[in-house]
């Protein structure tokens, strides 16, 4: 059976400085190289799904100067008409990526956060039961973007993230799947728990009708369903990058999981992805193909 995913989330323009360390409060320091590449929490998580084999129908909104984010979509095989165009900037992300590979993101919204109500009844109009819905919180409307897909009997995948307050006032107990870390994890539940088997326990308290996926950093990454609780160890590899790692993980983990039924193999497809996607620079641009993952 072909699956059906809305993705409906941020396309940004990632503006991304090498640095030697993060810049620090009152400092002023050179970076050692600039590049600017496609990305957006949304748009990662599609172009992954897409990559991995999906049908994948993107929805958001840019602004007069995200053609290269719509063009960096339909090179993917993506739906782009629930995409609008605004005559706003698009939303773009100042990210410093230090020598170790890590990143800081600082993010403006910008068309992002420009869609309308009627917008969002206009795409749910073209999908019903049997569909899945996948979203962060990159975008305005989610609390309508959640309701309509549940109304429509859609299968629910949220990753809380960017974290905020605003999240505790979504419908969360329509969310079939929550993707986060560990630290959105003890965001999501208010508590400072540092045990997995702990923190999992009191999410299904949180979150009764829900499933979970956590990554752990290092300590690779859990799943929970049901009663069963699958753990995934790493891929070590080079980090040049971690931008988009995450993302990478979360398209993998749904097409494969979609694909197979089976959460073990989920994890691993997901966990191999995202160690490719770190050992290269950028965001979509570092997501692997599925022949990629295949024959690593
Ligand atoms: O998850 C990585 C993404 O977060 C970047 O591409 C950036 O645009 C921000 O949305």
């Amino acid at each position: 059976m072909e699956h059906r995913v809305l993705s409906y989330g941020s396309l940004n323009i990632d503006r991304v400085y090498s640095v030697p360390h993060m810049v620090r409060p009152g400092e002023t320091m050179s970076s050692t190289a600039y590049n600017e590449y496609v990305g957006g929490k949304g748009l990662n998580q599609s172009i992954a799904l897409a990559r991995s084999g999906m049908k994948v129908y993107h929805a958001g909104a840019v602004g007069s100067d995200g053609e290269v984010l719509l063009e960096t979509l339909k090179e993917d095989q993506i739906n782009i008409e629930f995409v609008k165009q605004t005559q706003e900037k698009s939303g773009h992300a100042i990210i410093q990526v230090d020598d170790s590979g890590q990143n800081s993101i600082l993010l403006f919204s910008g068309a992002n956060f420009s869609i309308l109500e009627e917008d969002v009844e206009g795409v749910f109009d073209h999908f019903e039961s049997g569909d899945i819905l996948l979203i962060q919180n990159e975008i305005n409307c989610l609390k309508q973007i959640i309701d309509l897909a549940d109304k429509k009997g859609m299968r629910i995948f949220f990753n809380p993230s960017p974290f905020n307050e605003d999240i505790f006032n979504l419908p969360l107990e329509k969310i079939d799947w929550f993707l986060l870390n560990e630290i959105e994890a003890q965001q999501i539940t208010q508590m400072e728990v540092r045990d997995d088997d702990l923190l999992v326990s009191i999410l299904k308290e949180h979150f009764p009708q829900a499933n979970f996926v956590i990554t752990l950093g290092e300590q690779g990454s859990m799943c929970s369903m049901g009663d069963k609780l699958y753990r995934q160890s790493i891929y070590p590899t080079e980090v040049v990058d971690t931008t988009g790692a995450g993302d990478t993980f979360t398209g993998y983990f749904i097409s494969t999981l979609l694909e197979t039924g089976a959460l073990d193999k989920a994890l691993d497809v997901a966990s191999k992805a995202s160690s490719i996607s770190v050992s290269r620079k950028g965001a979509s641009s570092s997501i692997p193909y599925k022949e990629e993952v295949e024959n690593d």
